[in-house]
């Protein structure tokens, strides 16, 4: 993740912001399209669902340029994630209805950089919460 990479994540999150329940409705259309066994796990109220969704890439988007913080928080954040349920391999269908909900709300700011930019910020929080589900919070 170079500061290019941070300043494409922050951009299309702002961009995002204003069309938050369309981007939460393509999300979680795209995620239970891909495990529909996962919609237990969330609310059924839209509201709810869509602020969980925008903590979560508010959440990727404040520690992704800082990485001693991201760390503090993805670990422990990575442990509750245990509790409710998540296991390994849902991760990358997060990963996927993210993608796919960037694309469906704002197409033409998702350039290759910025998917890629995308892809960088999720798995280096993703990875880092799988360290705190495995082994708990990360030494300091
Ligand atoms: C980079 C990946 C992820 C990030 C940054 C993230 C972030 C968050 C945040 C900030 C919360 C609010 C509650 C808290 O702080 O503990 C949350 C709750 C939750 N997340 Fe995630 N999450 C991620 C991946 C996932 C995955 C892969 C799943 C499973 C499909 C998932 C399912 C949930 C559920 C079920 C809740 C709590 C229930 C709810 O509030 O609806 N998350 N997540």
């Amino acid at each position: 993740m170079d500061n290019h990479n941070i300043a494409l994540v922050q951009a299309t999150f702002h961009a995002v912001v204003p069309v938050a329940d369309e981007f939460s409705a393509a999300f979680y259309a795209h995620l239970f399209e891909l495990d529909p066994s996962l919609r237990w796990m969330f609310s059924d109220d839209l509201t709810l669902q869509r602020m969980k969704l925008v903590d979560e890439l508010t959440a990727i988007v404040e520690t992704v340029g800082r990485l001693p913080v991201l760390v503090a928080r993805t670990t422990e954040l990575g442990r509750r994630h245990v509790d409710y349920g998540v296991e390994p391999h849902h991760y990358d269908l997060v990963l996927d209805a993210l993608m796919h909900a960037f694309g469906v709300c704002i197409p033409d700011r998702m350039t290759p950089e910025a998917v890629v930019s995308w892809r960088r910020a999720y798995n280096l929080v993703a990875e880092t919460m799988l360290y705190g589900a495995a082994h708990g919070s990360a030494p300091v």
